[in-house]
């Protein structure tokens, strides 16, 4: 066993980086890494609760703003999942947009609960580790501070995906599906593809190519000049 230390010794010794490797693995441990690590992950998965409560309100609001797409997606749910699997559907949509405003607001608040936790223990885990703040400062300081930063982090990652979504974000294509003249103009996009609102095609915002299928949907120019964004019909 000594020898083992000591071989382990002569390692440090000759490898500068394994001693510093080393020496940050004992400073972790020593200010206690592990259990900040654990408060830290504890409330970064309770804020998915919230989230989650307020990506369902958003999705009811949206829902709610377009009565006729609703209508016509729940007639589809009824037509491909006929029985208690579409009446499930349809009930967990006319839920979402009846109760958007509360889940929101509840959403909300458990944000605001999680998200102060998850600043403090955040604050808390990093001063520890690089040694400052011996003395927590006292809640009625703590409390605002952590909100302001919470925001600052908040507005930063807003700006951040705005911005993307600026430099990015644009696409024109024809507003009718090709397979039986779904709304397109209705779909939702993500992962920059639009999905019909009637049977589901996606269609990459790019190409114009149905990546289930082999219908494609004309892909037009799209120019941004200053606020203006103009469109060369193909
Ligand atoms: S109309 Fe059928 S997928 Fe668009």
């Amino acid at each position: 066993m000594a020898e083992v230390a000591s071989r382990f010794q002569q390692l440090r010794d000759q490898n500068e980086w394994v001693d510093h490797l080393v020496r940050a693995g004992a400073r972790y441990t020593e200010r206690h890494g592990n259990d900040h690590a654990a408060a830290v992950t504890y409330f970064s998965v309770l804020s998915l609760v919230p989230v989650m409560m307020v990506a369902f309100a958003a999705a009811g609001f949206a829902l709610g703003a377009r009565p006729a797409a609703v209508e016509r997606l729940q007639h589809e749910i009824t037509t491909e999942w006929p029985g208690a699997l579409g009446d499930t559907l349809n009930t967990i949509i006319n839920q979402a947009i009846s109760s958007a405003a509360t889940v929101g607001f509840l959403g909300l608040l458990a944000a605001l609960y999680s998200g102060i936790g998850w600043m403090t223990n955040l604050r808390d885990a990093l001063s520890a580790q690089w040694g400052h703040l011996p003395t927590p400062p006292p809640i009625v300081k703590r409390v605002p501070l952590d909100l302001l930063a919470l925001l600052g982090l908040g507005l930063a990652l807003t700006v951040t995906f705005a911005l993307t979504g600026l430099l990015t974000g644009f696409a024109a294509i024809d507003a009718h599906c090709p397979h039986a003249a779904g709304p397109l103009a209705d779909g939702i996009v993500a992962d920059s593809c639009v999905t019909c609102p009637l049977h589901g095609r996606r269609f990459d915002l790019e190409t114009g190519l149905a990546l289930n299928g082999d219908e494609s949907v004309a892909v037009h120019e799209v120019r941004v000049d200053g606020d203006e964004l103009w469109v060369r019909l193909a």
